[in-house]
Formats: C-alpha cells, structure tokens, sequence
C-alpha cells in the first residue's frame, strides 16, 4: 500500500436544509465566504497540503461545482478585452488548482455513504476527507500534522477540537487516551452528537480525516445509524476498537488554531463577518461600520 497521501475527497452531496432555500438548486458547498465558495478555500487547502488529486462526492446539483472549477472562456475573455487582469486572475484561480474529479452519490445517504462512493477512486491509499462546512485558517494548517501522525501510527486521524459542554451534542465526540506527543491522542471510542451528560469529552470531530483504505470494508458492513444515515462516525468508532494489523487504529490531532464553522447560518454569518474584517480591501470599512452599528443597539 503507499503510504504517501495523494488523494482528498470532498463530500458536496448533502441536501444542505439548514440553508434552505438557498440550497435547492446550489450545494451548500458553493455558497460564498466573503466572495469565494466555501469549497474553494478547501480546494486551497488540500493543495497546499500536497494533495493534488480531488475527488468531489457530488449529488443532484452539481452543475456549479464543475463549472467552478472549470473555465470559463466568455468571462475570461470579456475581463482580456476590458484589460481587467486582476478580476481575470481571480476567475482562472479556481481553474488552475489540482486534479479535480467527480462522482455522484445517488441517495445522499449520510457521510459514511458518500465517503463509500470514493472506493473506486482512492483504491488502497491512505486518503484525506475535507468538509466543505470547516474552513480551517490557511495560516495554521492542520493536515501536514494528521500525515506525520498517519507515518508514524498508521490507521486513521481524526481531527478533534475542544468545544464547549454546552455545544458537544452538535458534533461527534472522541474518548481518548494522552500521548506523550503533545496535541496527539489516540481515540478509544466515538459518539455521534451525544446526548447532554452522555459525552465522553468536551473533544469535538472536526471536518478533516485522514483514513485508512480498511474504512471501506468497515462501511460497507456499517449500518444506517443516527437519522438513518450510514454515519463515518460510525465506522471510526470501529476502525478504533481494530487492531493496526488490519489497518485499524484512530489518532486525535487536537487542532486550536482558527477555524470558520460555514455549516449553520448563524456561524457562516460569523464566519464571513470574521474573515471579511481581516481583509485589507474590505476589513476598515467593515470594522468601522460595525462599530457604529454595534454602538446603536443600545
Ligand atoms: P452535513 O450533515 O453537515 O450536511 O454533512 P448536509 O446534510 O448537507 O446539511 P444539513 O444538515 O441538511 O443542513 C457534512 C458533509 O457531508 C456531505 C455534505 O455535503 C457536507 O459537506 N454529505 C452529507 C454528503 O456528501 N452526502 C450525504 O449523504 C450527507
């Protein structure tokens, strides 16, 4: 099996009902952060990681992710003839990132069932699953430290983050054991979005994974879980109770930089406030406008 991490998949085929009705005919993914689609920033992400080979999970509208990432040779040229280079440069960005392919998922039938979809594709190779939901700040990278912990543990990694009490039932949530390396841990047990009281930690699964090819025969095997979905937490949770003989194992890298949740629309609210306030074009006038505004709630 290599063990050099090629490969990112990136599930865009949820019905995204939290954004309803700006998600009937646009994957949640696609929606802006400031004036990018979320999944560009991961696209970003990914390459900037190494992994140059993309694979989108794509479910009934999947139009504008393929059109995203492709050319678009009218725009491009109406921006040539107006001598517009910036705004050119802006559009060919997204075209001129990694190899991108896709794959329909059918019944969106939970993340487990998307990531089941990429088999084919990844084959048996360790590979990456981004969210499209996390944005993770590009100033603190976290894949680079999920790989090293992939070479030196093999099985699969997780990426945890401390979360409040209060919030852990909207995540999945790890039981770990300490390591003697600092922010790494090693996942004895997961639960989906327990129950108040019921959670093992305060240490929340965040949208990236780095997982061992073995996640495939686990799926497979893994049945509907939580709301009907075939859940990955699910499969993780198996995959931590295997041994490394059979590509099992899950470690814990605990992320504490920043990160922008898009995945509800009061944090992508936040999210696109956060970012668009440390923009150099557009964070003085944001701050100071909100300033004010703020000042007149009072
Ligand atoms: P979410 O549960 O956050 O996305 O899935 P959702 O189902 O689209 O959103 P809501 O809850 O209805 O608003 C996490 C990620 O997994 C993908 C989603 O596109 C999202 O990126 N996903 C989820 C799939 O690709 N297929 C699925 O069957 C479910």
């Amino acid at each position: 099996m290599s063990e050099i991490v090629r490969k990112a998949v990136v599930p865009a085929a949820g019905l995204g009902t939290r954004f309803l009705p700006a998600t009937k005919a646009t994957p949640k993914e696609m929606l802006p952060v400031v004036d990018k689609p979320a999944i560009q920033y991961v696209v970003e992400e990914a390459v900037a990681a190494g992994l140059d080979d993309l694979l989108f999970i794509t479910g009934r509208s999947k139009r504008p992710l393929e059109d995203h990432f492709d050319r678009n040779l009218e725009l491009e040229d109406t921006l040539q003839r107006k001598g517009d280079l910036e705004r050119l440069a802006q559009v060919t960005e997204s075209t001129d990132l990694g190899r991108i392919h896709y794959v329909r998922q059918g019944d969106p039938l939970g993340l487990g069932h998307a990531v089941l979809v990429a088999e084919d594709h990844v084959g048996n190779e360790p590979f990456a699953v981004l969210l499209g939901d996390d944005l993770i700040d590009p100033r603190d990278p976290v894949l680079p430290t999920m790989m090293r912990v992939r070479a030196e543990h093999g099985g699969s990694v997780v990426c945890l983050m401390e979360v409040p009490a209060e919030s852990i039932g909207l995540y999945g949530c790890a039981a770990i054991e300490p390591l003697d390396d600092p922010g790494v841990v090693r996942v004895t047990d997961l639960v989906e979005k327990p129950e108040p009281g019921q959670a093992p930690s305060t240490l929340a699964v965040i949208g990236r994974y780095l997982l061992d090819p073995a996640v495939f025969d686990v799926l497979r095997a893994t049945e509907p879980g939580r709301g009907g979905e075939i859940q990955l937490t699910d499969a993780l949770r198996t995959l931590a109770a295997m041994g490394p003989e059979s590509g099992g194992g899950v470690h814990g890298v605990v992320f504490s930089g920043r990160r922008y949740d898009t995945g509800d629309r009061l944090s992508y609210l936040q999210a696109n406030i956060m970012l668009a306030s440390e923009r150099e074009d557009l964070g003085p006038a944001l701050r100071a406008w909100l300033t004010d505004f703020v000042a007149t709630w009072s």
